[in-house]
């Protein structure tokens, strides 16, 4: 029995992992930075009494969600859990960002998380239970002017998750998009954000808060999970406006620091 985390060097990923770990779960922990895996590993280890297995990996190269299966057959470990939570986005407008990073972006967030899906879900098909939890964010729910690659992805992500959901259900499997609002990680610098108003425009959350409610309604099977009162209630009213409104509005948000 295993979780396996994406993007866990770091960020949401790690609060994850120590929230499994706590719970006694064996890990399989996926990122890039290889060095600070083994940082996380031999904490976790320590802290918890659990085994911990990385794998360094960039989950935008084609090939590496395979690898990453690949790895938990040849090792033995039934992944019972499926966190896809590595992501990143990129600030700016769409005609003036680094094409390849936003061909990385769509890659990693749409394609590994995919691909990953696609490859762990029939194991946990054939055992009859597991659990996905799919990072998501409130960018899922309206289009993102200046950010418009990142919130088309969070999209798709929010869309597939909640179609699977429905899907897996009658196999066990429950399917979990987690939709939070700006949170204090290393995302905002990874995407650009200095110059953006979203973080100063928006509450921003403590990692360990979202994990911890991402934590609680992955236990409960939910399949979305807006998290933060306010972020709820943006969602809720943003229903009810129209949507070329929506779209100014947050391009404003972004726009303004
Ligand atoms: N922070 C926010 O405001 C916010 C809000 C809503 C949703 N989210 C979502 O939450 C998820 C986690 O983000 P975070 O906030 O924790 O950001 P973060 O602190 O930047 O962490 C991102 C994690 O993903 C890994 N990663 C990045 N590129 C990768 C690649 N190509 N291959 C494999 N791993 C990769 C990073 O590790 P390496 O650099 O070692 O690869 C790191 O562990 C993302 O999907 C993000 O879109 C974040």
């Amino acid at each position: 029995m295993c979780v396996l985390i994406t993007g866990a060097s770091g960020g949401l990923g790690l609060e994850f992992a120590k929230l499994f770990a706590k719970d006694k779960n064996n890990l399989m922990l996926v990122a890039r930075s290889a060095d600070k895996l083994e940082e996380v590993k031999e904490q976790l280890e320590k802290d918890y009494g659990v085994t911990v297995h990385t794998f360094a990996a960039d989950l935008s190269k084609e090939s590496s969600a395979d690898e990453v299966y690949a790895y938990a057959a040849r090792e033995g470990l039934n992944v019972t859990a499926l966190v896809n939570n590595a992501g990143f986005g990129d600030f700016g407008e769409f005609a003036s960002c680094d094409p390849d990073k936003q061909r990385d972006m769509v890659n990693l967030n749409v394609l590994a998380l995919m691909r990953l899906t696609r490859l762990f879900v029939p194991d946990m098909k054939s055992r009859k239970s597991g659990a996905i939890l799919n990072l998501a964010s409130v960018a899922a729910f309206q289009p993102g002017p200046l950010m418009s690659v990142y919130y088309a992805s969070k999209a798709f992500v929010l869309s597939f998750s909640e179609a699977l959901h429905v899907e897996l259900k009658p196999y066990g499997i429950t399917v979990t998009a987690l939709c939070p609002g700006p949170v204090k990680t290393g995302f905002e610098k990874a995407a650009n954000l200095k110059n953006s108003g979203l973080f100063k425009n928006l509450k921003v959350a403590s990692p360990q808060k979202v994990a911890q409610y991402g934590y609680k309604k992955l236990k409960k099977g939910k399949a979305v999970a807006i998290q933060g009162a306010r972020n709820k209630f943006l969602i809720f009213i943003s229903r009810f406006a129209p949507r070329s409104l929506v779209r100014r509005i947050v391009y404003k948000i972004q726009k303004v620091r």
